[in-house]
């Protein structure tokens, strides 16, 4: 039996409690893939695992108002505020998150619900969100789901519920829901990985892990001419398909090793591999298309210049766009602001200082 169809089942023998309203609110974290998640098949399953770090300073407040409705009903009422604002394009998307779930969450019809979520990084620093903003919004649906049937109060069984739930609003979101570093997809090197939900992924980590900083060099804050969602599916018939998957296997089983050994070099050789990789598909992907920039260039071919010459452990790693995530031990932190900016001004806007972080955090 499916996870799916094991969920659906268990909540048919359970008794609801009677709940009026209940207001909920999680901040959750977005997340940087170290070995990249890219293709999925399915209902939201990868082709490969991946493993990323959990952010700390980049994340999603979101807060769910559930009020009972008063008669019957088979339907998703809901309303979505973004920063304040009705946003009816995001509400779409969510309603429609909502409604391919409602096998899993039967209850979600019962409540009109009002959701109002905001990011605590700038709108407009071009950053991807729906790791955080999924994330954040499956935990506050795992949240009622406990309070009404009582059924989730096992932590680990929280987190798995709540990594499945957002796993099917956004793949990467599945990972965000666990602290410091979250593995999504099933394989050899992780006992208990799966492909329907992730896991902690924290405990591989070698201590020269554990103050990770993420300095986000944001290069352009332009919306992406691809989304992820589209150039996933254009790994289905990809060229590279085959070799990708050989390579994202060995990489996996590299990095668990650099991780665990505290093994920096070969750390940063996998990372910035794993970057390259994911632009390579998307140029090598029918039709072709790239999200990185001249700037992007520059900026990446700076850091191997600064490494180089300063010997300071930093790597590079860039998500399904132009900006630069700069992964480096807090030791080195001045040395890197001073880096940046000394050398980057001139090809980045902004940058947002980031590190790894303890994962989702309930507010209300
Ligand atoms: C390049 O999780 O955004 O950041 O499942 O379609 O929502 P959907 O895709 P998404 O893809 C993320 C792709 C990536 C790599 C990664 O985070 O592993």
């Amino acid at each position: 039996m499916s996870l799916r169809d094991k969920y659906v089942q268990s909540l048919r023998s359970l008794s609801e409690q009677q709940q009026t309203s209940v207001t909920i609110r999680w901040r959750s974290p977005s997340n940087i893939a170290l070995v990249k998640y890219w293709g999925k098949h399915g209902n939201q399953l990868p082709i490969n695992p991946s493993i990323s770090f959990t952010l700390s300073e980049c994340a999603t407040d979101t807060s769910i108002d559930f009020s009972k409705k008063q008669g019957p009903s088979s339907r998703i009422d809901l309303q979505f505020y973004f920063n304040g604002e009705e946003n009816v394009a995001f509400a779409t998307r969510i309603k429609n998150y909502l409604s391919s779930i409602l096998d899993i969450c039967p209850y979600l019809v019962k409540y009109d619900i009002r959701i109002e979520s905001g990011n605590s990084f700038p709108h407009s620093a071009g950053i991807a969100s729906s790791a955080s903003a999924f994330s954040a919004l499956a935990l506050c649906i795992t949240s009622l789901e406990d309070i009404v049937f009582q059924n989730l109060s096992a932590d680990e069984e929280f987190r798995k519920k709540a990594s499945f739930l957002a796993r099917l609003g956004s793949g990467s979101a599945s990972r965000s829901i666990f602290a410091k570093a979250g593995w999504w997809g099933q394989s050899p090197y992780l006992e208990g990985s799966s492909d329907e939900f992730a896991v902690d992924g924290s405990g591989l980590l070698h201590p020269v892990f554990e103050n990770f900083q993420d300095s986000i060099l944001i290069v352009s804050a332009d919306a992406k001419s691809v989304s992820s969602t589209a150039g996933h599916q254009l790994m289905a018939y990809h060229p590279y398909r085959e070799g990708r998957l050989t390579q994202v296997h060995r990489h996996l089983g590299e990095i668990k090793s650099a991780l665990q050994t505290g093994d920096l070099e070969k750390f940063g050789t996998i990372v910035e591999n794993e970057a390259l990789s994911l632009h390579a598909l998307m140029l090598s992907s029918s039709p072709g298309y790239f999200l990185v920039t001249g700037k992007t260039m520059n900026v990446i071919e700076k850091i191997r210049f600064f490494r180089k010459n300063s010997s300071i452990p930093c790597y590079f790693t860039l998500d399904a766009g132009p900006n630069v995530h700069l992964l480096y031990p807090k030791e080195h932190a001045s040395a890197i602001q001073e880096f940046i900016e000394h050398e980057l001004t001139s090809d980045i806007k902004n940058v947002l200082f980031d590190e790894l972080g303890n994962g989702p955090q309930q507010l209300v």
